[in-house]
């Protein structure tokens, strides 16, 4: 069995519309590196699709009126939709509301369970008697202990970042009627992670289990291994994988009416069921790809993900035996806008679907602008004036100008005929040992998921043709020298070929329309640089 890969990007929450820091952090650079696989000839499965239990979504819904379904049909459709128009080639966009994702995440917990992996636990959790349920933790607000800030949720504190537990705020209120919770007795099933400490440990400090090596740490972001550290240093608590919900996956066992698994024990098993759907629709075994060493599992994700990916999904998935863990988690920070935090709450973002009602098929104008100010190591900022530069100063001056000088006179002088090469001078050998060199170097960024830096190298590809160019001045040589003039552009031509192979990761509907100019179809990322 070859070698096989399965990259995934968050399942998004179908609670509302795509804005740029969801796309900016697990969309675009998950796309970017499919992309390059896929020019590779690698086997890829690219795997996404709604999220659609949890808080986030019955809390939506309670606020428009609406069901739970009904927010998640809707958004799920509309999503779906935005991301193929911003090129994402998804393998499959998939949800959790899919008979096969209950009977995955539910056989999940049956096996665990039966094999007494959980520890059950009956504890007194906030309730509301008002409307007679148990409070989720997002449905409880209070005082944060660690900053004091009176809105932070039962689950976590979102000025100052803490992770925190319901029965740690101080001053609780339930958000759905504003009345004061009362503690009520409940039973659930608990992920006993600090029994797994040590391997996670080992596995996240060198990526070895049981002697095996599993992947290199060096090319982990060390701000996810610093999270990773901090979480397992600070001792690993059990964590309530059932929920007293109505809206959710099914607690598969008798007696447990009115239970649900927790979001997020049965959003990462998502990716699993959605496997499945794609294999089934593509004649593959899904279990080649989650079950095999050949297989390199990579999570796309932001920050605030980290935990259940590094830690909570990986515990799970050995447990369950036989899976594969993930090779690399390339969490990205935060993206904000114009010096504000995102917020979909506040409405302060730039949604997907709008962008492109302003800025019909510019797609790669934010993919670039986005790529280029990336939150890859650290949060970044999204500013309008920034994206016309980007836009303005490099995507069309640069790219976009040398591509066209070189098109125009193409079919100015040789009636859009490849002009034959005479003899190469210094000069050309120069230009043409970097035209072959900048796509291994471009490899190598992307390999190390460093796509900014991926973009650059790209973007001084078409740097170096402008200056060559603009050296060799090729309008004004044919009028003494055609041959010459014909080796200009010749070199030139296959620079903007190679361009039109490297840049397709970054800007696919730039590198399709270049593809279409040259007339050259089906390119491999080996093309590139090679005559
Ligand atoms: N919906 C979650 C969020 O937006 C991400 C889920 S990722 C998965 O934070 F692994 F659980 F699918
Ligand atoms: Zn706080």
């Amino acid at each position: 069995m070859g070698k096989k890969h399965i990259v995934t990007s968050a399942l998004l929450y179908a609670n509302g519309p795509i804005h740029i820091g969801h796309i900016a952090g697990a969309y675009f650079p998950a796309d970017i590196y499919v992309r390059f696989l896929r020019l590779n000839n690698e086997d890829v499965a690219f795997i996404c699709g709604s999220d659609e239990h949890g808080a986030a979504i019955t809390l939506q819904a309670k606020k428009l009126g609406l069901t739970p379904k009904e927010i998640i049909d809707k958004y799920h459709n509309q999503n779906k939709k935005t991301f193929a128009e911003f090129g994402i080639d998804f393998s499959i966009y998939h949800r959790t509301s899919e008979k096969i994702h209950h009977e995955t995440a539910k056989e999940f917990f049956t096996s665990l369970e039966k094999n007494n992996l959980f520890e059950v636990k009956t504890t007194e959790q906030y309730f509301d008697d008002s409307i007679n349920q148990f409070l989720a933790d997002r449905y409880i607000e209070g005082e944060c202990p660690k900053c004091g800030y009176q809105h932070a949720y039962g689950d976590q504190c979102e000025k100052c970042g803490s992770a925190l537990s319901p029965n740690e705020l101080i001053n609780p209120k339930s958000t759905i009627s504003g009345n004061k919770p009362v503690l009520k007795k409940t039973k659930h099933w608990y992920l006993p992670m600090a029994k797994h400490e040590k391997w996670l440990a080992k596995w996240i400090d060198e990526g070895v289990i049981n002697d095996s090596k599993y992947h290199d740490t060096k090319t982990w972001k060390t701000q996810v291994l610093g999270q990773c550290k901090s979480w397992i240093n600070s001792g690993l608590k059990s964590r309530a994988i059932t929920r007293d919900l109505e809206w959710g996956v099914k607690v598969p066992l008798e007696n447990s009416e009115g239970k649900v698994l927790y979001v997020w024990f049965d959003a990462p098993i998502g990716y699993i069921s959605a496997t499945k759907a794609w294999a089934k629709l593509n004649n593959k075994k899904w279990e080649d790809y989650w079950k095999s060493r050949d297989t390199e599992l990579v999570h796309f994700i932001g920050k605030d993900n980290i935990v259940f990916h590094c830690i909570i999904f990986p515990i799970i998935l050995r447990l369950k035996k036989n899976y594969i863990l993930p090779k690399n988690v390339p969490a990205n920070e935060f993206l904000n806008l114009e010096g504000n935090k995102l917020s979909t709450s506040k409405n302060w973002a730039i949604w997907l679907h709008e962008y492109l009602i302003d800025f019909k098929d510019q797609q790669d104008s934010l993919r670039y602008a986005l790529c280029a100010s990336a939150p890859e190591n650290k949060d970044t900022d999204f500013t309008w004036k920034e994206f016309q530069a980007r836009n303005n100063n490099e995507l069309v001056s640069i790219l976009g100008n040398f591509v066209n000088r070189v098109v125009v006179l193409t079919n100015k002088y040789w009636g859009g005929e490849v002009p034959v090469v005479d003899i190469t001078n210094e000069y050309d050998e120069q230009i043409l040992s970097i035209l072959k060199k900048s796509p291994t170097k471009i490899a190598k960024s992307i390999k190390k998921f460093r796509f900014r830096e991926a973009l650059t190298e790209m973007m001084n590809l078409a740097r170096i043709g402008n200056k060559y160019l603009a050296d060799c001045e090729p309008w004004k040589v044919i009028k003494s020298d055609e041959k010459r003039a014909k080796t200009i552009l010749n070199i030139s031509l296959q620079i903007t070929a190679s361009l039109s192979i490297v840049s397709e990761p970054f800007l696919p509907f730039t590198s399709k329309k270049l593809k279409d100019i040259l007339n050259l179809t089906k390119l491999k990322w080996t093309d590139a640089g090679v005559k």
